[in-house]
This record gives C-alpha cells, structure tokens and sequence, in this order.
C-alpha cells in the first residue's frame, strides 16, 4: 500500500520544524502530500528527495521558517491547509493559504476558532480560504471540540507547541491519533487523558526519531478490501498497513458484512501498530447499520463500504454530516452517483441508506473531483452487470495515484 496520507503530512510538518535531520521513507505519493511538502519548501524548509518516496528534511528549528515569498497553496488538502493554520499561528511570519475551488468551500472556522481564541490573528473569506494568518504570541486554551475532529485536533496540537501556558483539548468521539503518536519521536511532551489531551507550549522539536519508516495507508487497503468482502471468489492479503485501531472501524463493518478477515500485527513504525490484513468474500453481504460514535473510525472508508453494500446486502449510515463537507458533499454526490450506476440508494440529512438486493447495472458517472468517490465507483463498476465509466478519475490522484494500476493488477 502507499504510505498513510495523514501520518506523511504530520511527519513533514513536524521534520520541517526540528533541529537536525529527518529521514522519511514509504511517503504517501499523492497530490495532498505533495501540496504539503511544497508549502513548507516554500516556508524556506530544506526537503530533499532521496529516493522516489523517501524525503530527507534538514530541519533547523522553528527558525528555519520565514515568510513566503508568495501565498502556499494547499491544492485539495484540508489536512495541509487546517493544519498548517494550526503549526503557523503562533511563528512571526505572515502567510496566505489558499486552495482549489473544492477546498475553498470547505470550513476552517473550526480551526479559525480555537486559534484565535489563543490569541491568533487568522483571517479568512467569511470561515473559507484563503486564509491569512499574521502568527504572533498564543496563550493556552481549554478547547471543547464540538466536531470529532482529528485535523481540529492537530492544529491545535500543533498551535500549543508555541504559546504560553498549557493547552488543553477535548472531542466529542475519539478521532485517529496521529499526531500524539509522532510527537514523543520529536522529543515533543503531551499527555493523553481520555478524550483530552494537554500540551504543554514553549517546545521545540528535536529530530530524534531514527529514519522513519511510513506504514501503508488503511485508507487504501479498505478498497481492496472492500473489494474481496463483495466479490464472489475474491480475496486479498495486504501487508506493511498501518493498524491503528482509530483507523479499523471498516475492518469491524466488513466483518458485521460477513466477510472473513484476519488481521496480524508484526511491528512498530512512526510510533503506529503495521501489520498484514487478510480478506476474503464470506458470502452475500449482511444488512448493516453504521450509527455516529463509529463513524470518525471510518470516515475516509463509508464510501467503499457503501460499495461493497451496493452488491450485496444493505448498509444504513447516520451521523456522518461530515461528509458533506468532505472533498465533495460525499453524501449527495455518492447517492446520485450510485444511482446512475442502477444502485438502490437513498439521501439522508446526515447519511444514507444502500440497498444492495439488486445488481447494479453500471453506467457512466462523474467523481466530482473527489478521490475516494472515484474508487467508490469503481468498485460498485466491477460488481455491475455492465460497463461503467467514471469521468474525472484523476481525482484519484490526491491519495492513490497507482490505484488504476493496482486495480489492474488485482482483477485479472
Ligand atoms: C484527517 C482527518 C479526517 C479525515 C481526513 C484526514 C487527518 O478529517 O477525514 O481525510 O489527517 O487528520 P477530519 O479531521 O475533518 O474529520
């Protein structure tokens, strides 16, 4: 699998602003990861590329940042764009981030919030990018979350590591933990009390993680398998996946599908659980019912899921409002993209209802520049009766550029 997106982002931001050198390898190849590594080498960061995912950051403390010469462009990553607000907020720096069309309708209030209530002076276009952010002295902060959110979360992680005082944050659900897991490889304190976590201000970072090896993308792996619970005579064995029980909730859903998983864990890297998932079809899939507290678990991978739902079975979600502010209105645009595959499927305020009694018949459908929507459709196309076309399958890119590959590879 490629490198996990969002333990690659954390990785760079927190290499970029040690003292001393970070060695990174197996790093997400996608567009998102990329916009990251750009913004901060345009933040005066020394990132080199010493094989074709491995990066080498010579980190020299938060001094090594300096104002842009122009503004960084997140591209489609709200992880890049919320957490940076967050890393920048309290540097003597003046930066503008902007982003596509798609991240520039997504919320940052809820980043803009927190940080100016430590004293942040953050601007935006009515609660959108682009964002200017004029870093200047933080204060601690009790923060509330109420949105389970990881990237809230970090940003204000990452925020705390410049102000004065002790920070202090709590959500609603737990969300992944990416962040409180690479800190310690930083030299960075931070405690973790239940659904709060407190970090103390006035650090530095310290490059002292030996190189750090990125484990592979569950949000990936949960495509093929996914794949392999639908389809009759299917199965998949993925190896080197990061295991981050945050990250699972989709291995627990395909297993309430009837699929037969076995899941082993065989290491450690970037401080994250890496093992190898096994899947295999277990006959036609169950009726499931996915409710709010599981969904931050599975976010990323309701669309697969709802794929794999699509042929066989049924899958009711609610609670996921989120989606809709996700690369795309993930709940509208799937439902209307199902139906265009000839999937039984229904809107709901905060999800939707898949009925896969029916085969779907294929079709042709449009990704709306959202990535995981491209493979979400891709799946329902190798169950359908007939032939499906998906316009705008580059937007595939952003995660998972080799997928069409790997799909190849896989089906035949
Ligand atoms: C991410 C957190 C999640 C997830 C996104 C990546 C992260 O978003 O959907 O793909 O890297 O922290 P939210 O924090 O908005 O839920």
């Amino acid at each position: 699998m490629p490198g996990d997106k969002s333990i690659s982002h954390r990785c760079l931001m927190l290499g970029a602003v040690a003292q001393g050198t970070t060695s990174l390898t197996n790093l997400a190849p996608g567009a998102d990861v990329a916009a990251t590594a750009a913004c901060l080498r345009t933040l005066g960061v020394e990132i080199d590329a010493t094989g074709p995912l491995a990066r080498r950051l010579r980190g020299r403390g938060w001094a090594g940042l300096r104002t842009p010469p122009a503004p960084l462009d997140a591209a489609n990553s709200g992880t890049t764009m919320r957490l940076l607000s967050g890393l920048l907020a309290g540097r003597p720096l003046s930066v503008t981030l902007v982003g596509d069309p798609s991240l520039s309708r997504r919320p940052m209030r809820r980043v803009l919030d927190p940080l100016t209530a430590m004293g942040a002076r953050v601007g935006s276009d009515d609660g959108h990018a682009p964002i200017r952010v004029e870093g200047g002295h933080l204060r601690a902060i009790d923060w509330v979350s109420p949105v389970a959110s990881a990237q809230i979360k970090s940003a204000i992680m990452l925020a705390a590591l410049s102000a004065t005082g002790t920070t202090s944050i709590a959500e609603p659900h737990p969300t992944r933990d990416h962040t409180e897991r690479l800190f310690p490889a930083f030299g960075l304190s931070r405690t973790v009390d239940g659904l709060t976590v407190k970090v103390p201000g006035g650090q530095e970072a310290t490059a002292s993680a030996p190189d750090i090896a990125i484990p592979g993308d569950p949000s990936s792996a949960a495509v093929w398998a996914s794949a392999a619970a639908a389809l009759p005579g299917s199965a998949v064995r993925i190896e080197g996946i990061c295991l981050n029980p945050r990250r699972l909730g989709f291995v627990d859903a395909l297993r309430r599908m009837g699929a037969d998983i076995r899941l082993e864990a065989s290491g450690e890297a970037a401080g994250e659980p890496v093992g190898t998932l096994e899947v295999r079809h277990g006959g036609r899939g169950a009726d499931i019912v996915i409710t709010a507290a599981e969904v931050p678990d599975l976010i990323d991978e309701l669309p697969v899921l709802a794929a794999g739902a699509a042929l066989g079975g049924s899958l009711e979600v609610s609670g996921a409002s989120e989606l809709r502010v996700k690369e795309s209105d993930r709940i509208s645009t799937l439902v209307a993209g199902f139906r265009a595959l000839g999937v039984r499927a229904d809107e709901r305020p905060d999800g939707f209802v898949i009925d896969g009694s029916h085969p779907p018949s294929g079709g042709a459908v449009d990704a709306a520049g959202d990535h995981r929507l491209v493979m979400a459709f891709a799946l329902v196309g190798l169950g359908a009766t007939g032939p499906t076309t998906i316009t705008g399958a580059q937007a595939v890119g952003v995660s998972y550029p080799e997928f069409e590959a790997d799909l190849a590879r896989l089906t035949t």
